[in-house]
């Protein structure tokens, strides 16, 4: 099993910030097709919507168990380094809710969760109450759940009176912006205006780097293994993307019992140019492979990992993550961002804050926003 982080292409291989023009404006008018975009989101969403909550049995007895575990910790380990006592958290994106007692255990003081996913979101809301199955219990922090295009919407209006946040969180689902520069603009733009100075931003992703190099490796189209695939569309067969527009590079993914949908190539050097455009500094950026090996060093991470189960000593008899996952592992980045200033101390007034936040959401507190907002 190759668990050393492999030589990663150099980014020039990549569509680049300094030669493709970006738009300050977005690139609207000539660029994107809105109908098209919309088409993608709704896709996506109605993927997401279909993928109903697994009982445990099920979940234990998924292909993708070990890889399943192993993006639990690396969240875990993100949400531990960076959440504080009493911390207002956005999460971008929550899908059913998946990391809802991560954040309980870090003693958060307020969420805001929001999916483009209707189904997802109502997930997200029994397992945040507590019912949805019985192991999970009720959380300790008030709560709202939205649904809507977090990548369309201008968040900082609908959520002026919960802001500032101290985190905001978009796990596994950035590249869902990247369709058009006008979605990763407002993706940004959100995270920005919601944060407070000195804020935080954490995320996973997939790492175009890899990829790239994958397909390039490949012979066709296609790369994958027994737990994942990656198709590229005729239009790539070249495989060159340096002089395209960074924006809209579009693959079709498939996780075994997880995903199949399209998503988007990030290039990472676009995205870090970008980020600092919303006054969004860089603080960490590692493909899954190396943040394993360096945060599985520190004692409390080792013990949360042997705690998860996602890397058994199979010389111990316990079960591991097969090589086709940790090859689909390796897919992934995680980043860190910081936005610029200082903190007035006004992000850690949660308890004042949270009017809006509920101890038990019900289906008619969710709030559904329309683009059109
Ligand atoms: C792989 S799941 C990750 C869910 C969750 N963040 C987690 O880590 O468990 C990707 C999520 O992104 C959501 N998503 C995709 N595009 C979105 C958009 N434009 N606005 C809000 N959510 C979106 C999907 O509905 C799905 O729930």
């Amino acid at each position: 099993m190759k668990r050393g982080h492999a030589e990663s292409p150099s980014s020039s291989d990549l569509p680049s910030s300094s030669r493709v023009k970006l738009n300050p404006e977005g690139d609207s008018q000539f660029l994107e097709d809105d109908d098209n975009t919309k088409n993608f989101a709704r896709e996506v969403a109605d993927h997401y919507s279909r993928r109903t909550n697994q009982t445990l049995q099920e979940r234990e007895a998924s292909p993708i168990i070990h890889l399943k575990k192993l993006n639990n910790w690396i969240k875990s380990v993100l949400i531990q380094l960076y959440a504080r006592r009493d911390d207002a958290v956005l999460d971008l994106a929550c899908g059913k809710g998946g990391d809802l007692t991560k954040w309980d255990k870090a003693r958060i003081g307020y969420y805001v969760g929001i999916d483009i996913a209707e189904g997802s979101i109502e997930d997200c809301r029994t397992r945040y109450n507590g019912d949805a199955d019985h192991r999970q219990r009720r959380k300790n922090f008030p709560a709202r759940l939205l649904c809507g295009d977090c990548f369309e919407i201008e968040l900082d209006k609908i959520l002026e009176d919960d802001g500032p946040f101290d985190i905001c969180s978009c796990q596994f689902a950035l590249h869902y912006s990247w369709t058009t520069e006008t979605r990763a603009r407002r993706a940004l733009a959100n995270v920005s205006a919601l944060l407070r100075p000195g804020g935080i931003f954490i995320g996973t992703m997939p790492d175009a780097n890899v990829i790239i190099k994958k397909l390039r490796q490949a012979e066709g189209l296609e790369i994958g293994n027994s737990v994942y695939g990656i198709r590229f569309g005729e239009e790539y067969s070249q495989k060159k993307f340096k002089g395209r527009s960074p924006f809209g590079i579009k693959y079709v993914f498939h996780l075994e019992d997880a995903v199949d949908c399209p998503e988007w190539i990030v290039p990472f050097h676009v995205f870090k140019s970008l980020a600092e455009e919303y006054d969004l500094e860089l603080v960490l950026v590692k493909n899954s492979h190396e943040f394993v090996h360096e945060y599985m060093s520190k004692p409390e991470f080792g013990e949360l990992m042997r705690k998860l189960g996602a890397l058994g000593d199979v010389n111990q008899g316990q079960s591991t993550i097969s090589a086709d996952e940790w090859e689909a592992a390796y897919l992934y980045l995680s980043f860190v961002l910081r936005k610029r200033g200082e903190s007035d101390g006004a992000g850690r007034r949660s308890v004042q804050r949270n009017k809006k936040g509920k101890m038990n959401i019900s289906k008619d507190d969710i709030l559904y926003i329309s683009n059109e907002v």
